[in-house]
């Protein structure tokens, strides 16, 4: 992108923000955000931003004045609180593009698959979304909103896997790592269907969206369309686990999963054919991630 100097990350102390600052800060001047955990990040000197505070939004970014935001910050799945879900991903959101609206900045927003109902699966960058769950309806009304800014990119993604910070919540393979190193049971889904998506292939698609300001929605996920179980049974492959710590389940057992969508997943071969880029493999992901391995 021509005449792009200054990238803001928001939500830069979290899982995938942390590695966004890490991954562009080779190539643009990156500055990130946190709310409650400075240290969160691999980022020096990071600002505080409260996204839902609409001064505090407005007074960051007229001080910093990006051309580009990478908009990381969200409640993500886990949380029972739908009232803060809700002010953080739809109103939060809202602020940002109300920005990028006054100052024609262009705006990267990480979103999911849980903007689609789970009957189907595989879901392509052109479905129509249709969210059953909290989580999904907020960062679909996100999106929604994200729509209005004149320059923008959607990016999707799906059950995200890489090594998290000790400040930062595991996902699901180093969740599965953990508990089978402390000898302890993981009962795996075969009724829940993903396209597990290795970090650093959002972080190659951010950098090509940036790089070509591509714009519209794009998919992050590999061919691979797995259930948990399954998925569970490739990792203890790849990071050599014993697999009879791994129990067959089904989402009915489970009070968690009640309600939530079951066939979820991405597909990408439209966002790879206009970004120029292959997304990695199940295998090539897991193997790549193993290899990365901090000794
Ligand atoms: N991880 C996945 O598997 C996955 C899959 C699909 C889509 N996504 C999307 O990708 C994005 C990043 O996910 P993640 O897993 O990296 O999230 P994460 O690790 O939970 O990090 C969330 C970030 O949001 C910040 N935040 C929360 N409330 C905020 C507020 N009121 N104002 C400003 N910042 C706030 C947090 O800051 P503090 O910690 O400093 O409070 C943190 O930096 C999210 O939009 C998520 O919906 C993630």
């Amino acid at each position: 992108m021509e005449n792009m100097n200054k990238v803001l990350v928001t939500g830069a102390s979290g899982f995938i923000g942390a590695n966004v600052v890490g991954r562009l800060s080779t190539r643009y001047h990156v500055l990130g955000t946190y709310n409650n955990s400075p240290k969160g990040g691999e980022n020096p000197d990071p600002y505080h931003l409260d996204i839902t505070d609409k001064a505090e939004t407005q007074r960051v970014i007229r001080e910093i004045k990006p051309e580009c935001i990478v908009h990381c910050a969200a409640i993500g799945t886990t949380s029972q609180d739908q009232y803060l879900t809700r002010r953080v991903n739809v109103e939060g959101t809202r602020n940002i593009v109300d920005c990028c609206l006054e100052r024609g900045i262009k705006l990267v927003f990480l979103s999911t698959d849980f903007v689609f109902d789970g009957n189907l699966g595989r879901y392509r960058e052109d479905a129509v979304p249709n969210p059953i769950e909290g989580y999904g309806q907020t960062k679909h009304e996100a999106e929604t909103a994200v729509g209005k800014a004149p320059r923008h990119c959607i990016v999707r993604t799906s059950l995200v896997y890489g090594w998290e910070t000790p400040s930062q919540h595991p996902n699901f393979v180093t969740r599965l790592i953990q508990e089978i190193r402390s000898k302890r049971n993981f009962k795996a889904f075969t009724d829940i269907f993903r396209t597990p998506s290795a970090l650093e292939d959002i972080l190659l698609a951010i950098e090509r969206i940036i790089d070509l300001d591509h714009s519209g929605i794009a998919h992050v996920a590999p061919p691979d369309y797995v259930n948990m179980y399954d998925f569970a049974q490739r990792v203890a492959d790849i990071f050599e686990l014993d697999k009879s710590y791994i129990l067959l389940g089904n989402s009915l057992e489970s009070e968690r999963e009640r309600g939530k969508p079951k066939k979820l997943g991405l597909d990408s071969k439209a966002t790879q054919g206009a970004l120029g880029i292959r997304f990695r493999n199940l295998l090539e992901g897991l193997d790549e991630m193993k290899s990365s391995q901090r000794k």
